[in-house]
């Protein structure tokens, strides 16, 4: 593992244990993407895989320069390419001098290798504890003729597939520059023989899989709504056609961001594909005085020749040691009662305290209190911003029933939504400027909202105290940060004109700052993300919020495609999962609670539902379900996750988690519809110890290790809510004695 370079063929090899990223500098000091793949010993020279490079294309465009003088940048596979010099693909960067041109030219001028990673000033990153974990290349290439310099960062993890990127602008001249465009990284790939993945959805059905193979052109997906979405995650992955879950290559690439972004895949006319990923250049510019500089967010790029399955593992397993923070990053997580699918906007102290008490005596450890307890809130056309405890509702305010709820046993957990506003708010009737909009504009709502202009200093500030003082008011063991309407008329009242485009960048990066402070004050509690369900379900977030709720859809049907697709990148750790009622309230829906229970344990499971009125079977289900959990909780959220049958191909799916000593695993399968006269359901398994030997725990029979991987087993016989739609199963087995020769 490590970063190595050789002066005299400029090349720079970026090894881990089964990866290599390799770039070249070039005699001219173009920076050359040489090779990005699996782990080679000695790093290959451009010259070696693209000869023709250096010879030239009929109509294209060449630089002239020597000893290259037919090379033309619309062909060579680049670091970080820019605009308006023979390249006619899209470039990472664009910059437009104080003359009007935009068109820039980068060259090397020096580097550094350096033990450890440092941080991204104001944004959040993946990092190391220990210096030893990673190794990192600060490639620094300027455009003397602009006065820009641009240093582009990368870090290799020790015992990681895992390349970081991200790049940094200074104006080293005497005169302005402004940014158009800063891609956090882009990777030329020399053939197109890829098929694209992609996480889309809606609210409510957010990160389905899409796969589809890749054409001339741009194919891209990307948010412009001021956060990185329900629609689109900052992720993509490049995966060959053959490769599945358990086999072939993949290249992922996600992007350490919460704002809107921009991730696409453009094949040119000889076959290369340029990835590219960033903040989005729509209604983005950037003024760099001299002097300033400009950071990008970070990008994460993981190769796996494992499929999807190694490829998600990587992202776990990086996310888990290296991007989560804070002692919930190791600890166990509580097992809470949501009081939104309870009560909604409608309880006084008294109903919570017999949720709680009812939560309590089923075995939960953490009771929530959602929306409502604030300003005249008694549904959602008010008192955003307005912070104080409705008492009306809670005559002992947030502390007296937080001791109230500790008292019976609980910890106390608080829903917030401090980045909006209400128009119907004594805030905003105090600051009407302090939400995002535009001089002569009408301000549009969502959810009767706005959008607190968090590029301001005040609003920072206000935010801060205000949910500091609630903080430091009551026993508040964790927060529910929620966001539920995207950006629109996206400017600011504190901004200069020629800043204006500035704004959406500006509040992400405010953002950051108020969570830092947050989070930091506040080390003891959990924070929980949260925006209407999954709408900020990204890397960024969980720098700060160790996990997110993700989805406001509870269906255990749509949970499967919801959980399936997100753990693509993320960790079930992360992933909110509530057992709510019957019929579901998003979709009517009525499945057992059994198998609500099922699918909402691999995630980091809760409950959402009016716990006083179920039935003392239901009492008793779910009490055994929270000991099943509590029992399970460490091994689903530390070990290593894997998919086997997809809920986007069939009536039917499948994953499982085995422990990193491989001598535990758990399986979870569930059949959405009932079918006459069914064929069996078969599953073989992966991951285990073929030595070792495993029993069902609860049943005594005994399995090998290599039976469960390469016979598998007929799932029917233990299918416990045997007929009817809607059944699951979850099997869980533990290693007896050593392993067998
Ligand atoms: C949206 C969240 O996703 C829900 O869980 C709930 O907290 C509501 N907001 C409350 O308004």
């Amino acid at each position: 593992m490590g970063i190595s370079y050789d002066p005299t063929k400029g090349l720079f090899h970026l090894r881990s244990p089964g990866s290599s990223y390799v770039l070249q500098v070039l005699e001219t000091g173009l920076v050359a993407h040489v090779f990005w793949g699996g782990a080679l010993r000695q790093p290959v020279e451009l010259g070696r895989i693209a000869p023709q490079l250096f010879g030239e294309a009929p109509a294209t465009p060449v630089l002239g320069e020597a000893p290259y003088p037919r090379l033309s940048l619309d062909l060579l596979p680049q670091e970080y390419p820019a605009y308006g010099r023979t390249d006619f693909r899209e470039p990472a960067y664009q910059v437009a001098l104080d003359d009007g041109s935009t068109v820039t030219d980068l060259r090397y001028q020096s580097h550094q290798i350096y033990p450890g990673k440092r941080p991204l000033v104001g944004l959040p990153t993946t990092f190391v504890e220990r210096g030893e974990d990673a190794e990192s290349l600060d490639l620094t290439l300027a455009d003397e003729h602009a006065g820009l310099e641009v240093v582009l960062t990368y870090t290799v993890y020790r015992e990681l597939n895992v390349v970081t990127r991200s790049a940094r602008f200074t104006n080293k001249g005497s005169r302005r520059l402004r940014l158009l465009r800063a891609f956090s990284g882009s990777v030329d790939f020399p053939d197109d023989r890829f098929e694209l993945l992609q996480l889309s959805g809606a609210w409510a059905r957010e990160r389905h899989l899409w796969r589809r193979p890749l054409v001339p052109g741009i194919q891209a997906i990307g948010s412009t709504r001021g956060a990185s979405s329900h629609h689109q995650n900052p992720f993509l992955a490049l995966l060959r056609p053959e490769t599945d879950e358990h086999h072939g290559h993949a290249y992922g690439f996600s992007l350490v961001y919460s704002g809107s972004f921009l991730a696409q895949a453009e094949v040119n006319h000889y076959g290369q594909t340029r990835v590219a990923m960033g903040i989005h250049p729509l209604n983005f510019s950037w003024l760099l005085e001299p002097g300033e500089i400009f950071q990008t967010p970070e990008l994460i790029l993981v190769y796996s020749d494992r499929g999807l399955n190694g490829l998600s593992q990587t992202f776990h397993d990086l996310f888990r040691r290296f991007l989560l923070r804070g002692p919930y990053r190791d600890r166990p997580r509580p097992v809470l009662l949501n009081s939104w699918e309870a009560t909604y906007f409608n309880f006084t102290e008294e109903r919570l305290l017999e949720l709680a008490r009812e939560a309590q005596a089923l075995g939960m450890e953490l009771f929530v209190l959602d929306d409502g307890w604030f300003g005249r809130r008694n549904d959602d056309t008010s008192s955003l911003g307005d912070w104080e405890a409705n008492k009306a509702k809670l005559p002992r305010g947030l502390k007296g029933l937080g001791e109230a709820v500790n008292d019976l046993g609980l910890a106390f957990g608080l829903w917030v939504e401090p980045e909006m506003v209400s128009p119907d708010s004594d805030l905003y009737r105090a600051h009407p400027d302090w939400c995002l909009h535009v001089p002569g504009r009408s301000r549009s709502l969502g959810r009767n909202q706005l959008v607190l202009d968090l590029t301001r200093e005040e609003v920072r500030r206000f935010i801060v105290d205000r949910i500091g003082a609630i903080l430091r008011s009551a026993p508040i063991a964790y927060v529910k940060w929620d966001m539920n309407r995207y950006m629109t008329e996206v400017g600011s009242a504190g901004l200069p004109p020629e800043r204006q485009q500035e704004t959406a960048h500006r509040y992400i990066l405010g953002l950051y700052q108020v969570l830092e402070e947050l989070t930091e004050a506040f080390p003891h509690v959990l924070f929980e993300g949260c925006a209407g369900g999954g709408g900020r379900f990204d890397p960024g977030i969980l720098y700060y919020m160790p996990q997110i709720w993700t989805s406001d859809d509870t269906d255990a049907v749509e949970r499967l495609k919801i959980q399936y697709g997100t753990s693509i990148v993320y960790p079930l750790v992360t992933m909110g999962a509530h057992v709510s009622a019957a019929p579901n309230h998003q979709v009517g829906r009525v499945t057992p609670l059994a198998t609500r229970g099922d699918v909402a344990l691999f995630g980091n499971m809760g409950y959402e539902l009016d716990v006083t009125r179920l039935d003392p079977e239901e009492k008793a289900a779910i009490q055994a379900q929270v000991v099943r959990y509590k029992r399970l909780r460490a091994l689903i959220h530390r070990g290593d996750f894997y998919r086997l049958l997809s809920p986007f191909e069939g009536n039917e799916t499948a994953w499982m988690v085995v422990a990193k000593d491989r001598r535990e695993v758990l399986v979870g399968f569930y059949r959405v519809l009932a079918q006459p006269n069914p064929r069996p359901s078969r599953l073989r398994l992966v991951g285990l110890d073929p030595a070792l030997e495993y029993e069902l725990v609860g049943q005594g029979e005994r399995w090998d290790g290599d039976q469960l991987m390469e016979v598998g087993l007929t799932v029917e016989p233990y299918l416990a809510n045997t007929g009817g739609d809607f059944q699951s199963v979850v099997l869980h087995w533990r290693a007896v004695g050593p392993g067998k020769e």
